[in-house]
């Protein structure tokens, strides 16, 4: 869609276009030609004000706090939906019918096992490895098992290669942990729904019969989908980026994995325990913390702070609160820091400074202490996150791969280096 005309004036030259709008009023000045036409690029460090894509898959609407999937609002989804038909829904862009569900879950079903020679492949880790490390790593290392069945351009290879990785990432999951703990693996069950299997392979052992808590199940599935999708985050554009090169499904969600570690995005839900933790064992009162967050000389800030897009309240931190609440009391009783973790939010929302830069909880402000609740250690908070987002990964490499407006990602730069210089040898330097 283009509408309104736009002329930039720039050095001598004037640049017509126009503005590209979304279906939610969105609008972006259409610069394709600008370089070709001015000898211009624009300047953007991190992309805050670039549009890198057309998406038809998530709307955020920052300012209101909004999140839909395909049109649905989360609040709805999370209260009538599952992992699974979310899941179908960000992938293929319509609700399923009951028949399309059943088939969608029976294919996830019957791909959950890995192939077994890829169980030397976890031995291979020391026990104290990161799962994220052992997850991007395995995730890449799939394809291997695959190399007849990856070929970005057929879609039968891309159909199955979603069920491949829908089914076997839970799988590798499990698998990390149970390395890392040194117990058995255990195999997936086909006839426990994606969540309570999850469980089921993260916290039986073959000794004894294991029961999944289905208020657990509940509140992990309402987890997975408020992290389903999330438009052009770090991880999601380093999935388009690195896909634009015709890589397969696989290596780009492995990239996508390892762009999600990082203590700025997904890695988040594990720094706010942490930090919570040092809090509960500090002399220091959490004013002392707050202060220091907000000190531009002191490196800590606030983990599960503050979000570039939503300049209100997350909604899924919203939603995550009310769950932590449910999930906390049934499980723990008292959990000295969900006080700790509300206490902070009630400090720095009254805060000046939080409260002038628009500073809110966001999605890993509370979601670690449901995980820590639930018995999961620390690492593998960020392996539930990127559980959560891999249907919107898999969404967004398809969405990119069929567009035609696709093509290899290549930002320009503005050049600050030593300009032409001659070589010196090195008995003249
Ligand atoms: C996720 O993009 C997505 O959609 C991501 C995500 C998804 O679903 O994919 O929502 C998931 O990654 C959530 C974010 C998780 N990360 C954290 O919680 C880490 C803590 N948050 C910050 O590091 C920060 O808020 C970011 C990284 C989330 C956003 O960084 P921006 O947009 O680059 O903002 P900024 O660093 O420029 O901050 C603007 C101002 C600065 O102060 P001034 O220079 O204007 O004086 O706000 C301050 C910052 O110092 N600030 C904070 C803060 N976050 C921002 N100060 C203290 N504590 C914080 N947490």
């Amino acid at each position: 869609m283009t509408g309104d005309h736009v002329r930039i004036d720039v050095g001598g030259t004037s640049y017509d276009t126009s503005v590209v709008t979304g279906t939610e009023g969105e609008q972006g000045i259409d610069i394709r030609d600008l370089r070709s036409e001015t000898g211009y690029i624009t300047y953007d460090p991190a992309f805050p004000n670039t549009g890198a894509v057309r998406s038809e898959i998530t709307y955020i609407d920052g300012e209101q706090g909004i999140l839909r999937y395909r049109g649905y609002p989360i609040e709805d989804l999370c209260a009538h939906s599952s992992f699974v038909e979310v899941a179908y829904l960000v992938i293929y862009g319509e609700l399923p019918t009951r028949a399309e569900l059943d088939a969608f879950a029976t294919h996830i079903t019957r791909h959950t096992l890995l192939r077994e020679d890829m169980r030397r492949f976890f031995d291979a880790f020391p026990t104290d490895a990161h799962p994220m490390a052992i997850l991007a790593s395995a995730v890449c290392g799939l394809s291997t098992f695959y190399q007849d069945h990856y070929n970005p351009h057929d879609p039968q290879d891309v159909e199955v290669s979603t069920f491949r990785l829908m089914a076997k990432l839970p799988t590798v999951a499990a698998f990390s942990y149970k390395t890392s703990v040194g117990q058995p693996y255990i195999y997936p069950l086909n006839h426990l729904d994606y969540t309570e299997n999850f469980l089921h392979m993260m916290f039986a052992v073959p000794s004894e019969p294991y029961e999944v808590d289905p208020d657990v199940a509940k509140a992990l599935d309402q987890l997975f989908i408020l992290h389903a999708d999330h438009e052009q985050n770090c991880s999601t554009s380093t999935v388009r980026m690195s896909g634009s090169s015709h890589l397969n499904i696989f290596g780009s969600i492995s990239a996508g994995i390892t762009a999600l570690w990082g203590p700025l995005h997904g890695g988040a839900n594990q720094e706010v325990v942490e930090t919570l933790l040092r809090i509960q064992q500090s002399e220091d009162d959490l004013q002392t913390f707050v202060q220091r967050a907000k000190d531009k000389h002191d490196p800590f800030r606030l983990p599960g702070f503050g979000h570039r897009v939503y300049k209100n309240y997350d909604p899924r931190a919203a939603l995550i609160k009310d769950a932590a609440h449910k999930v906390i009391d049934k499980l723990v009783g008292d959990d000295p820091l969900f006080d700790i973790a509300r206490r902070l939010e009630e400090i720095a929302l009254a805060d000046d400074y939080f409260v002038e830069r628009r500073l809110y909880p966001n999605v890993d402000f509370y979601s670690g202490l449901i995980y820590r609740a639930m018995g999961l250690p620390l690492n593998m908070f960020p392996v539930l996150f990127a559980i959560g987002r891999l249907p919107g990964w898999i969404a967004h490499w398809r969405e990119m791969i069929s567009d035609p407006e696709t093509r290899i990602n290549r930002p320009r730069q503005i050049y600050t280096g030593a300009t032409q210089r001659d070589y010196v040898p090195i008995d003249q330097r």
